[in-house]
């Protein structure tokens, strides 16, 4: 055997089926995707950087993500050095684990929660301790009393994918104040844009604490979710250790522009918002008057209870060309989440469930 112990007992990730196969599947000429909590569009702006800077890629990108690093730090007003870059948030957790983690080491999850902790912390041979959720929240007082002294890290989505739930700014600071300083509280927000205003302050808590990682994306909001990239704002001191270790040219030049120029659109970010939120409203709406049970999201998605398996359901909306995500990967086989998309995409979506439904619940 050449390969780790535990690797074989990995469920492998499965993402949200790509238009592209579904159209090549079953013969579809339009599909909407509705599965991978995207922003149906690509912004004008985003296009003319990406052109520009085509010109340049027989050359290798900035290691440093120089003009990126720059203006980020300036607008979330922390110091360069606390920043890394990764290719997507997903990069970033990995290589906290990569820098983190021996043998034996227990990392603190919730469930369900974001799958890529759980494989790419089996993959570094850490113990996982899964904690069930409570009504679908975070429940991080039973977090908190499972912490050893072999715990090295708790990761805490906020707000939560797949349930769209977040744990407020009162909860993160009682459940800190009891969580020994040892150990490294990673706070995945790759939905922060999207979240409500009693949203934990986790940069302040960071400066108080220290052994604080705060993961956010350009994948969601701002929709760059095709160019692979993220970051993370930390002490400097990690900052300095996740940076020596990561790949030399993990952004590359397509990434880095476009995130540039997403930093300095803030006019597109809250637009983006203000569409996505609407919309969000349209299917909670909608949804409520089919009867249909579903939990509020601080998130672009909406985690719908179908009180059945949802496998027939599924197979019926992707023939009609809608792709959803089923979540079977978390054992949730009668639930299926559903991202807020443009809204001819979601008025379908409500139609093609709607008639599913009058046809009986199959
Ligand atoms: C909670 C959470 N964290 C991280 C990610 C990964 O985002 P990225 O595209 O930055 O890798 C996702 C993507 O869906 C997510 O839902």
């Amino acid at each position: 055997m050449i390969f780790k112990k535990g690797l074989d007992k990995i469920t492998p990730y499965e993402p949200g089926k790509p238009i592209e196969e579904v159209k090549r599947a079953l013969g579809l000429k339009e599909v909407y995707k509705l599965a991978s909590n995207e922003i149906p569009f690509t912004p004008d702006y985003i296009r003319k950087a990406v052109s520009k800077e085509v010109k340049n890629i027989n050359r290798y990108p900035e290691g440093s993500s120089f003009y990126l690093r720059k203006n980020l730090a300036l607008k979330l007003k922390v110091k360069e050095s606390q920043l890394v870059f990764g290719n997507g948030s997903d990069e970033l957790i990995t290589l906290i684990l990569r820098a983190t983690i021996e043998d034996n080491d227990e990392v603190i999850i919730g469930y369900p929660t974001f799958l890529v902790y759980e494989i790419q912390a089996a993959v570094c041979g850490a113990k996982i301790i899964k904690v069930p959720l409570y009504n679908l929240r975070y429940d991080l007082r039973s977090m908190a009393k499972r912490v050893t002294g072999k715990t090295k890290i708790i990761f805490i989505a906020n707000p939560d994918n797949p349930t769209g739930t977040y744990v407020n700014q009162e909860e993160v600071r009682s459940f800190l104040k009891s969580i020994p300083k040892s150990v490294l509280v990673v706070f995945d927000e790759a939905y922060f844009e999207f979240a409500p205003s009693d949203f934990p302050k986790t940069f302040d808590f960071l400066k108080k604490r220290g052994n604080i990682v705060i993961t956010r994306t350009f994948s969601k909001v701002y929709g760059l979710a095709g160019l692979r990239i993220g970051y993370a704002v930390t002490t400097e001191k990690i900052a300095g250790v996740l940076n020596k270790i990561r790949e030399p040219f993990n952004i590359n030049r397509f990434a880095q522009v476009a995130a540039l120029a997403a930093v300095k659109n803030d006019k597109f970010m809250k637009a983006t918002r203000t569409y996505v939120l609407r919309e969000k409203g349209y299917l909670y709406r909608e949804l409520k008057r089919l009867n249909v049970t579903f939990g509020k999201s601080a998130t672009n998605f909406v985690l719908i209870d179908f009180k059945k398996d949802t496998g027939r359901l599924n197979n019926y909306l992707l023939k009609k060309g809608i792709i959803v995500r089923p979540l079977t990967g978390w054992g949730l086989k009668n639930y299926f989440r559903v991202t807020a998309g443009f809204h001819k995409e979601n008025v379908k979506f409500i139609k093609c469930l709607a008639s599913y439904l009058d046809g009986g619940l199959k």
